[in-house]
């Protein structure tokens, strides 16, 4: 006998449809303490079924990943990132794809890109003034963008507005709400501009790709990985990437880390300027690794309670607020039958805030990551999700997690940050949650550490 999934009433669907738009947080809580962890919502094309819990988590990317398919989740992206990126490839091809990415993001390759981090973060902060307001947010957005698109494509197109402006655009049309797209090439559409913008992208990139397979660019980079790089034989082929894979992972790599590191970044200059015996303790902590102006990959192990800052910036502010699938066979889960083809999203923003998990989840405790503190939590093992899990996790999440913890230890070490508000931003985003309106700070003089 199957046991279909709990369904709201029409009211109780729209009220939670207004809710994902304005405050999906909230949202997801309220649809949760009322339904429960399975909820079938909306109708037709747009109708899903909710899995939200750690053991739905762990079912999902984990104990049976090849029962939920990618591609038609994120079909979305394909006018952008392309056809054989990796979140839009699913089966052989993506495992290959994935075989001949990953190594790229290797730790000891991705500790080699520390020092275009700190350089870049610094360079920022050096011109920010105490007395000064600064938008924090959109201040590292440039700064975070600079980083990944030295770190993927080389210095050079760092600064090129030829590429950087375009990607822009085209990354800005694949970030719109659904509701916001009409992908029809037709005169004077925001999908034209973004077809446009990436075809200048893809000129572009496919020129550097030919350059480098001459051997004219010696730069170790990313891209330098991508068109280097072969598969090792383990799974059914053993080819190399063609110049269209390369492209597409290149061009969605950086859409990937863009937009979710920058919300990430976002909060947590918000938490330091929040929280200033937090940010003491990050500038007494990068003092005692050996100081700001040489912090490097090496003093990570030094700096665990910025590590722990930064756990808890993700736990709270998750980036990825719901992710999707499709289910290519039913299943049974919390008593529910899950008919096969169901789209499902499950909620990394949900499961890390549910009290059972973690003691009072709105609370912003760095503790709870940090082992034999007061504070510690025994969260499930998937109840924290902020870069997935399993064999799809963030192929990005070593990378993003040095960069958030080293901008944020220079970011506390040089200005004292505040908010000058009583209200927290409102966090609000199609594809991740970022500050609504920016994130104005006010910059004081600090205080000389001991
Ligand atoms: C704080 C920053 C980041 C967060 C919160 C984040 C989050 C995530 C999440 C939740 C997923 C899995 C989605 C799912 O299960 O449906 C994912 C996948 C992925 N991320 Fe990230 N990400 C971040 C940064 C990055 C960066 C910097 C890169 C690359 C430079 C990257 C590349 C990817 C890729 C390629 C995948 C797909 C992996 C696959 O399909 O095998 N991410 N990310």
């Amino acid at each position: 006998m199957t046991t279909p999934a709990p369904r709201p009433s029409l009211r109780d669907t729209l009220r939670t449809g207004a809710g994902l738009n304005r405050d999906p947080g909230a949202a997801l809580l309220d649809l949760y303490d009322r339904y429960g962890p399975v909820v079938d919502l909306g109708w037709g094309s747009n109708r899903h079924t909710l899995l939200l819990s750690p053991e739905a988590n762990e079912l999902i990317l984990a104990t049976d990943p090849a029962n939920f398919t990618w591609r038609e989740s994120f079909w979305l992206l394909v006018p952008v990132n392309g056809e054989t990126a990796l979140v839009v490839s699913d089966g052989d091809d993506h495992a290959r794809r994935r075989r001949i990415v990953q190594p790229a993001f290797h730790r000891r390759r991705i500790n080699t890109y520390a020092s275009v981090m700190t350089e870049e973060a610094d360079r920022e902060l050096s011109t920010w003034r105490p007395g000064s307001t600064v938008d924090a947010y959109a201040a590292f957005r440039q700064v975070i963008r600079r980083i990944v698109v030295r770190c993927l494509f080389g210095d050079r197109f760092a600064t090129n507005d030829a590429i950087v402006a375009p990607l822009e655009t085209a990354l800005g049309y694949v970030n719109r709400s659904p509701v916001r797209r009409f992908d029809h090439d037709l005169p004077g559409t925001a999908y034209r501009r973004a077809i446009r913008a990436r075809a200048a992208v893809d000129e572009l990139v496919f020129a550097e790709v030919e350059a480098r397979r001459r051997g004219a660019d010696e730069t170790d980079d990313v891209l330098a990985w991508l068109v280097a790089a072969e598969d090792d034989g383990a799974g059914p082929t053993s080819d190399a990437l063609t110049d269209q894979e390369v492209r597409d992972q290149v061009v969605s790599l950086i859409a990937a880390g863009y937009d979710t590191t920058s919300s990430a970044m976002g909060w947590s200059l918000y938490r330091l300027a929040r929280h200033p015996q937090h940010a003491g303790a990050i500038r007494e902590e990068v003092a005692s690794a050996g100081g700001a102006d040489s912090l490097d990959a090496d003093d990570l192990a030094a700096l665990p309670f910025t590590g722990a800052f930064v756990q808890e910036v993700l736990r709270h502010h998750s980036p990825a607020v719901m992710s999707g699938r499709h289910n290519v066979a039913p299943f049974e889960i919390h008593g529910c039958t899950v008919p096969a083809g169901t789209s499902i999203l499950y909620s990394p923003w949900l499961t890390q805030h549910l009290p059972d998990q973690f003691r009072d989840p709105f609370e912003f405790r760095p503790g709870r990551w940090i082992p034999d503190h007061p504070d510690a939590d025994a969260p499930h093992p998937y109840a924290h999700v902020p870069f997935g899990g399993g064999s799809r996790r963030c192929l990005g999440f070593a990378f993003a997690t040095m960069e958030l913890v080293l901008m944020t230890a220079l970011a506390a070490s040089r200005h004292e940050l505040s908010w000058p508000s009583s209200t927290p931003p409102r966090p609000g985003g199609a594809v991740s949650m970022a500050p609504v309106g920016g994130l104005p700070l006010a910059v004081g003089p600090l205080d000389p550490v001991g």
